[in-house]
C-alpha cells in the first residue's frame, strides 16, 4: 500500500465522494448512457479541452457518427471537419484508425480488457482506464491532471506531476481505492470534484464533500499543490500567408503534409519568414505553386497560440490569372470562396477565412 494511504480512511472517503457525485453530478451528454463508444469519443475530446467546449462537438460528432461502424466508414476529411476547432487533430485521426480496428477485429464492440483496449491507437492508460471503469464498471484507474491535483492535495503528495513515475504512483493509489467502491461513479466523482470544487486556483474547500479527509486543507497548503515543473515558454514562429484569387473568383488552398502538426488539414499557402514587409520569399513560394500575383498587399495579422508554439502570421492578398481550369495537384486546389469552409482548416486559417475571404464576398 502507498505510504500516503496509511492513515487514510479509504472506505469513508470513497463513500462520501460517491454520495456527493450522485447528488451533484452535471447532466452531460456522455453521461446519458454507458455506451463504450460514446464514452471513448468523449474522453478523447476531453483531453486538453474544456467540458463546455466539448459538449457541442460531442453532440454533433455522435449525430454524424453514431456507431463505431459509422465512424469507420466515414471519409477522413469529414471526420477532420467535424473536429475542426477542437485542436490536437491527431486525436481524431487516431480515433478513426482505432475504431476501424474495433470493427475489423472485435466485431464493432469496444474491447473490455485492459490488454486489448490498450493496443488501440491513441488509447493510453488514462483513456483505457476511463472506458473500462465508466462504460464497463471495472476497477481501473483513470488518472489525468485533474485527478492528480485532487489526490496530491488530499494526500499531500509533493511529487512532480509532469513525471511519468508520479502518474504511475497515482494510478496505483487509485487502484487501491477503486476496488472498494463503484468504479464508474468513483472515477467520474474525482473528475467532477476536480472540475467543480478542487479547482487549480482558489479551490472551494468550504464546499468540499471530502474536506474532512484532506491533508492539504488541514495544513493550509492546498494552493501549493500539485507540484508541476515549469514548461518552457512557447517559441514564436513568424510567417507570411497569402490569399490568392484567380480570374474566376477562386482562392488557392493547399493540404498540409501527411504527418506532423495539423497533418492533412488545409491552409492558405504560407512560409516561415522574418517579420518584415519583404515579400520575396512568399512570392517565390507562390511561384513554386504556379501562382504569380502581380502584387501582394498586406491585409491582416493573425496570431495563434498552441501549447508549445505561437504563430504570428502576416496575411497578404493578391490576384493572379491561371491558364485553363487545371487542378494544380491533389494537395493544391482552387476553390470558390463560398466553398472554402467545406474543408477542414486550422483555427488560425479559419481566422483568415473570416477576416479576408468572407469579408470580400
Ligand atoms: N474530464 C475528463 N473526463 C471527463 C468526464 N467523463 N466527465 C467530465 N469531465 C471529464
Amino acid at each position: 500500500m502507498d505510504q500516503s494511504l496509511q492513515a487514510f480512511d479509504l472506505h469513508k472517503f470513497c463513500t462520501d465522494l460517491v454520495k456527493w457525485y450522485r447528488e451533484n453530478k452535471r447532466a452531460l451528454p456522455w453521461r446519458e448512457d454507458q455506451d463504450p463508444y460514446k464514452i471513448w469519443v468523449s474522453e478523447i475530446m476531453l483531453q486538453q479541452t474544456r467540458v463546455d467546449t466539448v459538449i457541442p462537438y460531442f453532440e454533433r460528432f455522435i449525430s454524424l457518427f453514431p456507431t463505431p461502424d459509422a465512424l469507420a466508414c466515414a471519409e477522413e476529411e469529414t471526420v477532420l471537419k467535424a473536429w475542426e476547432g477542437l485542436g490536437y487533430y491527431s486525436r481524431a485521426r487516431n480515433l478513426q484508425h482505432a475504431v476501424k480496428e474495433v470493427t475489423e477485429h472485435y466485431g464493432g464492440i469496444v474491447p473490455d480488457t485492459k490488454d486489448e483496449i490498450s493496443t488501440l491507437k491513441g488509447v493510453g492508460p488514462y483513456t483505457a482506464g476511463a472506458i473500462l471503469s465508466i462504460a464497463y464498471n471495472q476497477p481501473a484507474a483513470a488518472v489525468d491532471g485533474n485527478v492528480m491535483r485532487v489526490m496530491s492535495r488530499l494526500l499531500t503528495i509533493y511529487d512532480d506531476i509532469s513525471k511519468v513515475k508520479t502518474r504511475k504512483r497515482f494510478e496505483s493509489i487509485i487502484e487501491e481505492l477503486v476496488v472498494h467502491t463503484e468504479p464508474a461513479d468513483f472515477n467520474q466523482a474525482l473528475m467532477e470534484l476536480g472540475a467543480l470544487v478542487c479547482t487549480p486556483r482558489s479551490p472551494s474547500c468550504m464546499l468540499c464533500p471530502v474536506q474532512d479527509h484532506c491533508n492539504a486543507r488541514e495544513e493550509g497548503v492546498q494552493e501549493f499543490l500539485p507540484v508541476k515543473a515549469k514548461k518552457k515558454p512557447p517559441k514564436t514562429k513568424f510567417m507570411k500567408a497569402a490569399v490568392i484569387e484567380n480570374q474566376h473568383g477562386q482562392v488557392l488552398i493547399e493540404r498540409r503534409p501527411e504527418t506532423g502538426l495539423l497533418a492533412k488539414l488545409w491552409q492558405f499557402p504560407n512560409c516561415e519568414d522574418e517579420m518584415s514587409d519583404d515579400v520575396t520569399k512568399l512570392s517565390q513560394h507562390l511561384s513554386d505553386r504556379d501562382a504569380q500575383p502581380d502584387d501582394l498587399e498586406k491585409v491582416q495579422h493573425v496570431k495563434h497560440v498552441f501549447s508549445h508554439i505561437v504563430w504570428e502570421i502576416d496575411v497578404y492578398k493578391g490576384k493572379c490569372v491561371v491558364k485553363g481550369q487545371k487542378e494544380a495537384s491533389s494537395h493544391l486546389k482552387w476553390v470558390d470562396k463560398e466553398e472554402v469552409d467545406w474543408y477542414p482548416f486550422p483555427v488560425s486559417h479559419q481566422k483568415i477565412i473570416d477576416k479576408v475571404v468572407k469579408e470580400a464576398l
